[in-house]
């Protein structure tokens, strides 16, 4: 690696142009290399649930973890290092140098897009799972990314919304976790598509200060994928490299700037400057590139990610039903769509090709086999666009191999390229010179009889014919210019078709390729179902017939995605009336969840048993079984607070004002807004069961002390069921009195997990570092512990604290003269 030294001598060599060069990528997941410097390109690839690689091919598959609330939801730092060391083994598969992960910004509201892609509505949660992440995929030498650098919490006009927050708010929030990220040594930071108090983000002074002065930040400050809009601005300020590229705002206008100028050529320095740090870290720099091996093994791999889907599932009620004992079920029925197409991970950039995907069925089937029988009913037909074509429903129409068959052609419709592909979702498919149109078809292969629903996605002239015949024919011109929508998760248009079993009529998906209507092209078809009520009525047979009911219901892919925000959080009236018509058959439901971010749960009074499952990852199905059959006790805990109806939750406007969104509630966020309009959530914060119980016997710390210091404090609990278990430990602060600065009616100042054995006690030490007890003062621009009496207290959850201790803090002065 490169000392200080080296890297100025290294950018004396540089021409102004060539540094400027640098500082744009060379593609769209590339930085440029200078090979007269020894400089090679670095690879940047999403995350945070996988590292997808260059490019969205379904060929080049990754491993696909539990998303981000599900990992948070662990409350286990050692696992969600273990997890970015995996994420680091999969970026050295790929050749990928820096994983754009952890996403650091917060759950504000749930009704958020990429509420999955975030770990939690609390600061100081999200910023120990978020180092400890960084802390896993550097220990490899891959650099992460923390991002969206800042308040980039929801969706509706990202690209633009300005969110107004004030100064105490954005240190005590939203910028903590960054700050915690920093402090864990992460190698980029990522500037968001947003604005923040009238500046975007890619231009905000912020960049600087806190970030690369007070925080001492000394890696590179990447924009989001085309966030960059202006030359100056962008230039001047802290941000160090465009992505993606070649093209860009900088480039050639900033050689003439800096000439003008108008831009000081040392700001091009320092950035240059730090892009060679992060190479010569990364072993881009100075000698022939070789990148390490993956250090995990396709089944350890494996068997982490199921690892982490029962450490992250969460019971939020158990009436005596699980665990379940196998050798005592004689039939399990198994209900709902989501049970067979367990949805593994949500919508957007984070999206990777799963290699193989378990779901909940294949898991639960498994798990019984040899001892109990296992009947799946779907329950009724899921809204939403049809899933893609696979390797089930189509087969190539040129070979008969399972798949589709992918051509580009020319305006004469003459064929410029072919390949046979796996699935209908073609996110990038080759545009050789002259291509015009991208044709997808797929000899299909129907097993059930009726009106099938075949759809297209994507932006542009749109057709769909069977067998010749025209289904839909039309011109959808994109409705945005969010890249995520653009090339990720283009709207669908669909058509019924009536299909008999057996047959297998061609279908022909075309799309032409018109300028700035990206390339996705995305084409699926759903078999009819039973109507509701017969789905229904076959579901409560199925139930009643068996001596423990499983029903998976969930969200689509229409509702959790980047680059939209939700708008409502139901599981709708059809899957809503599955779980009523399943409890009524059979007490003994065990009702599982499968969505990223809360949904309204009406019936959650009536379940045996309530699992969140979130969107599990490719393990989903062997994780999921763990849970149920007692091979692993659930481990996760809530890291957002679970309303039971969205007009309860404290904040749910997304839409911009104008294009500003106040942060009204300041730092009264997530549990702590429940708690200050006095509102009950269904489920708290930090709320979730293991298999056994626990009593909180004793709490202790010390009585006093000293304004800035951190302190230790040990909570005396015992196991008091009739299993082994883990129990994550937390200890909230509060304020008893009246004091001039606003705080939460109470705060999360830190968590231990601790295990025990039936009939054990166990001390828990909890450290509270000094920031929990202190707040941004915005007079002095500092941090500053008001002297005076605060409450730990210590509990299972945000809303269930048995044990309390007062604390006395004194000022360092008032601490010294008393000694005197
Ligand atoms: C997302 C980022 C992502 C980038 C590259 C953007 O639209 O906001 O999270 O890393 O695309 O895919």
């Amino acid at each position: 690696m490169a000392d200080e030294d080296e890297l100025d001598r290294l950018l004396d060599k540089l021409t102004l142009r060539t540094k400027v060069r640098l500082l744009t990528g060379a593609t769209t997941w590339r930085t440029a290399a200078e090979p007269d410097l020894g400089l090679g390109e670095l690879v940047l690839s999403d995350g945070p649930a996988g590292v997808r690689g260059e490019g969205w091919d379904e060929r080049r598959t990754s491993v696909l973890l539990p998303s981000a609330s599900a990992l948070a939801a662990t409350w286990d730092e050692h696992l969600v290092e273990e997890l970015g060391g995996l994420l680091a083994s999969e970026a050295r598969r790929k050749g990928v140098d820096v994983v754009l992960a952890p996403n650091l910004n917060l759950h504000r509201t749930p009704l958020a897009g990429r509420h999955f892609e975030c770990f939690s509505e609390d600061p100081v949660l999200t910023g120990r799972i978020g180092a400890a992440l960084i802390r896993g995929v550097q220990a490899h030498g891959v650099a992460a990314t923390a991002k969206h650098f800042v308040a980039n919490d929801t969706e509706t006009d990202r690209l633009t919304v300005d969110v107004r927050i004030d100064e105490r708010t954005l240190r005590e929030v939203y910028l903590a976790p960054f700050e915690a990220a920093v402090a864990a040594g992460v190698r980029l930071v990522m500037a968001g598509y947003n604005q923040v108090d009238g500046t975007t983000m890619t231009a905000h002074p912020l960049l600087t200060a806190p970030l690369k002065s007070e925080w001492g930040f000394a890696g590179v400050v990447v924009s989001d994928w085309g966030a960059v809009r202006g030359t100056l601005d962008t230039a001047r300020a802290g941000l160090d490299l465009q992505m993606p590229g070649p093209a860009g705002e900088w480039g050639e206008p900033l050689v003439r700037a800096v000439e003008a100028g108008e831009v000081e050529e040392s700001a091009v320095d320092d950035k240059v400057r730090r892009l060679l740090r992060l190479a010569a870290w990364a072993g881009a720099l100075g000698r022939p590139r070789r990148r390490a091996r993956p250090h995990l093994r396709p089944r350890q791999a494996r068997a982490l990610a199921r690892r982490a889907v029962a450490a992250g599932t969460v019971l939020l009620v158990n009436r005596g039903v699980l665990p379940l004992a196998p050798a005592r079920l004689g039939t399990v029925a198994v209900i709902g769509a989501a049970a067979a197409r367990t949805r593994t991970q949500g919508g957007g950039s984070a999206g990777v090709f799963p290699q193989d995907e378990v779901p909940l069925l294949d898991g639960i089937r498994a798990g019984l086999r040899g001892r109990a029988r296992v009947v799946h009913v779907p329950g009724p037909v899921p809204d939403g666009p049809p899933p893609p074509l696979d390797m089930v429903v189509a087969s190539d129409p040129r070979t008969g191999t399972p798949g589709v068959l992918l051509r580009v052609l020319d305006a004469d419709g003459d064929e410029l390229y072919s390949a046979h592909r796996r699935g209908g979702r073609q996110l990038e498919p080759p545009v050789p010179p002259g291509a015009h149109t991208v044709e997808i078809s797929a000899r299909l292969h129907p097993r059930t009889s009726g009106t099938w629903r075949i759809g297209i996605a994507g932006f542009g002239r749109l057709s769909l014919h069977l067998d010749g015949r025209p289904l839909l024919d039309g011109e959808f011109p994109p409705t945005t210019d969010d890249p995520a929508v653009l090339h990720v998760s283009p709207p669908t248009r669909a058509a019924d078709a009536e299909l008999s079993a057996g047959s297998t009529p061609l279908l022909v998906a075309r799309r032409e390729l018109a300028p700035g209507t990206g390339r996705a092209t995305v084409v699926g078809a759903r078999p009819p179902g039973p109507g509701t009520a017969a789905a229904l009525d076959a579901a409560s047979r199925a139930a009643r017939e068996a001596d423990v009911a499983v029903v998976v219901v969930g969200t689509g892919e229409q509702h959790e995605s980047e680059g939209r925000d939700r708008s409502h959080l139901t599981l709708g009236p059809d899957q809503d009336a599955l779980v009523h018509a399943v409890v009524q058959a059979n007490p003994r439901t065990v009702a599982v969840v499968n969505s990223g971010g809360p949904v309204e749960l009406p019936w959650r009074d009536d379940v045996g048993a309530l699992l969140l499952a979130w969107f599990p990852g490719q393990e989903a199905g062997g994780g999921l079984a763990d849970v149920l059959f007692g091979r692993a006790e659930p481990g996760g805990r809530l890291p957002t607070t679970w309303p039971a109806r969205l007009a309860d939750a404290p904040v749910t406007r997304t839409r911009p004002d104008a294009g500003r969104l106040p942060y009204d509630e300041g730092i009264h966020l997530g549990h702590r807004g429940w708690l200050r309009a006095r509102r009950t959530p269904a489920y708290w914060f930090g709320h979730g069961l293991g298999y056994t119980t626990w009593a909180y016997d004793e709490l202790s710390g010390p009585a006093r002390i000293v304004a800035g210091e951190d302190l230790t404090v040990r909570v005396r609990l015992r196991n008091t069921g009739a299993r082994p278990g883990r129990e994550v430990v937390q200890v909230y602060l509060s304020r008893p009195e009246r004091s001039a600065v606003d705080y939460p009616e109470r705060w999360l100042a830190g968590w231990t997990a601790v295990r025990g054995l039936p009939g054990e006690t166990v001390d828990a030490q909890v450290r509270v570092p000094a920031r929990a007890l202190s707040h941004w003062d915005v007079t002095s621009g500092g941090w500053r512990t008001e002297p005076g009496p605060y409450r730990l207290l210590a509990g299972p959850s945000v809303g269930e604290l048995p044990l309390t201790v007062g604390v006395l803090a004194v000022d360092r002065c008032r601490e010294a003269s008393d000694a005197d």
